[in-house]
């Protein structure tokens, strides 16, 4: 009768100790990689790491966008910088020029494929000024990278100005390649389909997602910082139009954070069948859901306020409204009313609704540079090294 017990608790405790060694080795590893010298970033996204895009083709941010760092509207769906930028900044590169700016950028050191509005699977409805989809999908980023990559050194063989604006071709290889994209394939099921189809549309849409990653490491992509996508469910435009769904403890719409871990569950999945798939490439998976979510569960905590309430907008519990957005204008009792920002962004979380604030983009960003929220636990710097 005993044996079998202490077999048991023999193997329990083997494989605890194993699991330590196995921690306490990736330690190690880690402690003695060097930090990566990364020459360029190439980025794939949506409006969280849209630098441009989408307001240089299509209807550009008016201010109060870019009021608090740029003190301009600098293409970004924020009050100042995103992820993106901050990630720029701390390896000493230039913000990134979007892709499709053809004013004024140089893409000496990476470029900004990423539209606000895009999707990884084609959108049913095109047209980001009238409420549609960018018609820059993740297929289109990839073919705008593929023509990328040729041009550029076409550029710099032939001289003259523009040569110094492009990469160098061996910065391809050591170039980190980002992904921030997903949140509008949900979105735009949200906007149509029960709760279920858009869950059940995700194995999909994350295919659709790991064969673009392919893409680019069949054109010699080898660094990899993937993020996984945000607690939708946290945000104003969501929490206003389905103001019945079932809220959490912390008031974020429990059933759309649900798809959104759904989502990230299977892009974990998908990332590490690439590992497999792709031997050469150095694949980190970022939970920027998990960094996001913090700062609605303890804003008080990290030094934020109203975390579902946007700070610029108009109207309503979340101060939200689909028909007015931040920098529109709106007319109450005969009087037109400009939709600006709160006095104080520094301490808000949700800038418009459905986009951060500078102050939560930095403070995620600093939460997901170390490697806490990465596998593999390697920091920021250290994202060229397979583990
Ligand atoms: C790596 O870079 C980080 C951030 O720039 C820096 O703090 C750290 O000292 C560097 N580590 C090594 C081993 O150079
Ligand atoms: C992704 O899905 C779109 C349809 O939304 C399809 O046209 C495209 O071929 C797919 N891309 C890949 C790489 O499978
Ligand atoms: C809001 O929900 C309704 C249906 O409930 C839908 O028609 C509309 O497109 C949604 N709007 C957004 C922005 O999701
Ligand atoms: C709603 O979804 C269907 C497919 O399920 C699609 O054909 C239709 O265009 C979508 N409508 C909108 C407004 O997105
Ligand atoms: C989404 O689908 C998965 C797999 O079928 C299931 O486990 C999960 O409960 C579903 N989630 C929602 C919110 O429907
Ligand atoms: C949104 O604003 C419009 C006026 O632009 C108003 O008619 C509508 O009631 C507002 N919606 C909410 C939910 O406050
Ligand atoms: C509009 O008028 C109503 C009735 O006089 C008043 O209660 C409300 O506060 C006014 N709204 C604004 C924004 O001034």
């Amino acid at each position: 009768m005993e044996s079998p017990i202490i077999l048991n608790y023999f193997t329990i405790s083997v494989s605890c100790f194993c699991m330590l060694l196995l921690y306490a080795s990736t330690l190690n590893l880690v402690f003695a990689l060097k930090n990566c010298t990364f020459p360029a970033i190439f980025n794939f996204g949506d409006s969280n790491s849209d630098t441009g895009g989408l307001s240089a083709a299509f209807s550009p941010r008016t201010p109060p966008y870019g009021e608090t760092f740029f003190h301009t509207p600098a293409g970004r769906y924020s009050d100042g910088r995103l992820i993106i930028d901050f990630m720029a900044l701390s390896f000493g590169l230039p913000y990134l020029s979007a892709y499709l700016d053809s004013l004024g950028t140089n893409f000496k050191h990476g470029a900004n494929f990423a539209t606000a509005a895009s999707t990884i699977m084609l959108p049913a409805t095109i047209m980001p000024t009238v409420g549609g989809y960018s018609p820059f999908y993740l297929d289109a980023q990839y073919m705008e990278f593929v023509q990328f990559k040729i041009r550029s050194q076409i550029i710099r063989q032939k001289g003259g100005i523009y040569a110094n604006l492009m990469p160098e071709s061996e910065y391809f290889p050591k170039a980190l390649y980002t992904f921030d994209i997903g949140h509008n394939d949900l979105g735009e099921g949200f906007s149509n389909m029960s709760i279920e189809a858009v869950n059940a549309s995700v194995p999909d849409i994350v295919n659709n997602f790991s064969i673009n990653v392919k893409r680019v490491y069949d054109l010699g992509g080898r660094s990899f910082r993937i993020h996984n996508i945000g607690p939708i469910g946290c945000l104003p435009y969501i929490l206003t139009n389905f103001s019945t769904a079932e809220r959490d403890n912390y008031g974020c719409a429990k059933p759309y954070n649900d798809v959104a871990q759904y989502f990230n569950y299977k892009l974990k999945e998908a990332i590490v069948q690439l590992r497999i798939s792709l031997p050469l490439a150095a694949i980190t998976h970022v939970d920027v859901y998990s960094a996001k979510y913090s700062l609605f569960r303890e804003p008080n905590k990290y030094g934020f306020e109203l975390p579902l309430v946007a700070c610029c907008g108009y109207g309503g519990k979340y101060n939200y409204n689909t028909s007015v957005g931040c920098g529109g204008t709106i007319t109450v009792n005969g009087s037109q009313i400009f939709v600006g920002s709160c006095a104080r962004p520094s301490v808000r979380v949700i800038w418009d609704g459905a986009h951060y604030t500078e102050a939560a983009n930095k403070f995620v960003f600093d939460q997901i540079s170390t490697g806490t929220f990465s596998d593999p636990p390697i920091p920021l710097t250290m994202a060229c090294h397979r583990l």
